[in-house]
């Protein structure tokens, strides 16, 4: 596992997106695995004026997200569907039948977490995963369980991810109680790891994560196994590491 700490917010997203240029270099019909939420946003703006300035092409790139909310519809501002089209797919080239997420709106949510593995699967698998940390460990929507779950699956939201995702809507009740997420075996499969950390409130994960015991109560922990996992912390994420 390789650990870089960054000065800042903007360091980390600085170097998540070289990272991530150069896999799209290096494999121009890469496969590439995408997070949301607040951490990844400085990256995609970074991956945005790269693209712009003609430094990287997006023209063969394959995307799979990690998760998405149960009942939202895309257009719902809150899904992640949407986060990533208004966040990142609309500045780029990247074919819309080339971006995959999650349906959580299936009408049999087991069926699309079955072809959804079906659909990596068929692509080749993922080259680089991009993933955040939950303040409470979790990596996609993989809660801390008392067990790792293998492979895209309906998720039961922890009561501190409801809460801690009520910032995005404009009240608790709003957060969607459920979701679909990639599992653990999904993300390890990938062929390189790249999880990113910022602030202070991410430091006892982080610390967990990389210093802890391997444990379903850890999600992240798993990352600990994986041959070529990359962790970019921002300096206050990193606090309890030194
Ligand atoms: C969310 C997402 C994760 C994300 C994490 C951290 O609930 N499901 O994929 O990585 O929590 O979010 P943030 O980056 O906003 O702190």
């Amino acid at each position: 596992m390789r650990i870089i700490i960054a000065d800042g917010y903007e360091e980390m997203s600085n170097k998540a997106a070289a990272i991530v240029r150069s896999q799209v270099v290096l494999k121009p019909d890469c496969v590439l695995g995408m997070a949301t939420g607040d951490t990844p946003r400085g990256m995609y703006k970074e991956l945005i004026k790269m693209y712009e300035n003609k430094e990287v092409d997006f023209s063969e790139v394959s995307v799979f997200n990690l998760d998405e909310y149960c009942t939202l519809s895309r257009e719902n501002e809150h899904s992640y569907y949407y986060y990533m089209n208004h966040n990142f797919f609309r500045y780029i080239n990247v074919k819309k039948g080339n971006t995959f997420i999650p349906n959580g709106t299936a009408e049999d949510i087991e069926e699309e977490c079955r072809n959804y593995e079906l659909q990596i699967k068929n692509r080749g698998g993922i080259d680089l995963q991009v993933l955040g940390i939950g303040a409470n460990g979790h990596i996609g929507f993989n809660e801390p369980d008392i067990n790792f779950e293998a492979e895209t699956h309906l998720v039961e939201l922890d009561e501190t991810t409801i809460e801690y995702n009520s910032r995005f809507f404009s009240s608790k009740d709003e957060v969607p109680t459920t979701a679909i997420s990639m599992g653990i075996k999904t993300i390890m499969q990938s062929r390189m790891l790249l999880l990113l950390a910022n602030g202070e409130s991410k430091a006892d994960a982080i610390y967990k994560a990389v210093k802890g015991k391997i444990c379903p109560e850890v999600p992240a922990s798993i990352i600990q196994l994986h041959p070529n996992a990359t962790i970019i912390i921002e300096k206050n994420a990193a606090k309890l590491l030194r």
